[in-house]
């Protein structure tokens, strides 16, 4: 039963690799590949900030050193543009501040260059450890604030007219929410915003993100055969669930029977799922679809090679 699962998908993406040497959706052909398969990683030397730890708290005068990455070799100090990436949900990769269409457009506009690290990620630790406790300081709220403390601060380290200087803020998906929201909420201290993908509007449910995976299987094999397949397996899966569970928690190695799981376990069972093929068309041709080296340049059109 598992093997016909399985063929799905090897139909899926065998219909794949046929058409989808055509398509280029916007990326350069055949990927970035080539660049990202060695993750290049740059030395550039760490700055610390003393960042305040509650913002909303006034009588806790806690802090924590929070990381940042400069780069000034285009700064032209009469222009006065400040370019700040946010960081997000990560460690910021030091390779940021040297590449990237950011720095391509410093060059351009004589910018200095700031990378601020997210409170909680990489190397900016705010609190000695992640206990629920301590995880109260991680909000995008807080995160907002730092950013704005940040400003003022190097507005003065520098002495930049805060009349005068105009800070630019770049942010891609989460950070790009709060490159947003930033501009909204200290439109005396940034400029402008550039939120690329920036989710702002919550939703709960939010079906429509697959809806665009479905359309990108189709789009790059153009035709609905490789959708087609993977309903087919989504719902021979579900009859299984439903008949034999064993076979299932075999085939897919689960760790903890569903007699002994609960609905949220057997959610985020389906959602895993879900989210391979998700993945598949969110980090086509990225090189980081999984930690593993071998792994991470799977694509859709190498599925079937793979195989
Ligand atoms: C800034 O970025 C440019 C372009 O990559 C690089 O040549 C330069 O060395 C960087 N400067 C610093 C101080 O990192
Ligand atoms: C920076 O990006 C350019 C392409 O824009 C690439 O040629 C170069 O190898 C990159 N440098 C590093 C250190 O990754
Ligand atoms: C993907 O990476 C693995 C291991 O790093 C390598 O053996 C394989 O040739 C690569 N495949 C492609 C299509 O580049």
């Amino acid at each position: 039963m598992y093997l016909s699962f399985k063929i799905c998908i090897i139909l899926t993406f065998g219909v794949t690799v046929e058409c989808g040497k055509h398509f280029r959706l916007g990326r350069s052909s055949g990927g970035i590949l080539k660049a990202a398969a060695e993750p290049v990683r740059h030395n550039a030397p760490a700055k610390w900030f003393n960042q305040k730890l509650d913002h909303f708290t006034p009588t806790d005068m806690r802090t924590w050193k929070q990381r940042y990455f400069v780069n000034d070799s285009f700064y032209d100090s009469k222009h006065g543009h400040i370019f700040l990436m946010v960081g997000g949900e990560g460690e910021a990769n030091p390779l940021w501040i040297i590449n990237g269409t950011w720095i391509d457009y410093a060059e351009q506009f004589r910018a200095l260059c700031i990378m601020l690290e997210h409170r909680y990620y990489g190397a900016s630790h705010p609190t000695s450890d992640l206990s629920v406790k301590n995880l109260q300081y991680l909000s995008s709220h807080q995160a907002l604030a730092d950013v704005a403390n940040f400003i003022k601060a190097i507005n003065e380290e520098y002495k930049l007219d805060s009349n005068r200087v105009k800070w630019i803020a770049f942010g891609g998906s989460y950070p790009g929410s709060l490159a947003a929201w930033l501009r909204v909420k200290f439109p005396h201290l940034v400029y402008a915003s550039v939120s690329s993908s920036g989710p702002l509007q919550a939703k709960l449910n939010f079906n429509e993100y697959f809806q665009v995976v479905e359309q990108s299987l189709n789009a790059k094999t153009s035709s609905d055969d490789c959708v087609n397949s993977v309903k087919m397996a989504h719902k021979e899966l579900e009859a299984l669930m439903e008949k034999s569970t064993s076979i299932v928690e075999k085939n897919f190695r689960v760790c903890v029977p569903f007699s002994k799981a609960n609905s949220y376990d057997v959610k985020n069972f389906y959602s895993n799922i879900a989210d391979y093929f998700a993945e598949l068309v969110q980090y086509n041709e990225d090189n980081r679809l999984s930690v593993k080296p071998a792994y991470k340049n799977i694509t859709i059109n190498s599925q079937r090679e793979a195989i």
